[in-house]
């Protein structure tokens, strides 16, 4: 079984509460929400007032992931405002232990994440910390790019080193690429342009669900 966290990013902005109530009776199991700063990537996104609408509206697991240079700055604000999970990225010129702690600390998932040039095993020693670890398959930053299948090997080799928290993939996946990263040993799958555009999210979900 492969669980789906759609990406807002990939929602009309103007009809937020329409597109995700869409992904929510077709089945999904958590909400991605992508926190841009301008800094760790050259986009800016929403901030803790789009989770908290989203947590106000909706009992589907908020699971938000910070592209964010100083992400220990706002653990508090999105624990507030009502995140689940939190994944932070090991690029970041902060101490990543000890951000780590204080999201579980504040009773949120710590989830962390490594883009397309680190290696899995830069993060080895901090896999006990970790709920979640997340596996970018495209350069973080923009939706709608290509996914990268050499990043497959990265959820092997977690698996390898004997992780056994959940392993989520983010960047380009769409159905067709879904059985492989099964077949990898991934959990949870992040679907934005592949799912919003989808002519049938509910039989694309059910499909992940039954791998
Ligand atoms: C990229 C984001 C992704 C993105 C996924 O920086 O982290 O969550 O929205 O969108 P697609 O599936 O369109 O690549
Ligand atoms: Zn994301």
């Amino acid at each position: 079984m492969i669980k789906i966290a759609p990406s807002i990013l990939a929602a009309d902005m103007l009809n937020m509460q329409r597109d995700v109530t869409r992904m929510v009776e077709a089945g999904c199991d958590m909400i991605h929400v992508d926190i841009m700063d301008a800094h760790f990537v050259p986009n800016l996104s929403y901030g803790p007032d789009m989770v908290r609408a989203l947590k106000r509206a909706f009992t589907t697991p908020l699971d938000v992931h910070l592209m964010m240079d100083n992400p220990e700055k706002y653990i508090d604000v999105f624990a507030d405002a009502g995140a689940d999970l939190m994944t932070i990225h090991a690029e970041i010129p902060t101490d990543v232990r000890s951000v780590l702690e204080s999201i579980r600390a504040r009773g949120v998932k710590p989830g962390l994440s490594i883009t397309p040039g680190t290696p899995a095993e830069a993060i080895r020693d901090l896999l006990p910390l970790c709920d979640l670890v997340l596996v970018m398959t495209v350069e973080p930053g923009f939706g709608g790019q290509k996914f990268r299948p050499e990043m497959m090997d990265k959820i092997r080799a977690l698996r390898a080193m004997g992780y056994q928290g959940m392993i989520e993939a983010d960047g380009g996946i769409s159905r067709e690429t879904l059985p492989a990263l099964h077949e990898a040993g991934l959990s949870v799958a992040v679907l934005g342009t592949g799912l919003y555009k989808s002519e049938n999210p509910k039989g694309d979900i059910a499909f992940a669900h039954a791998l």
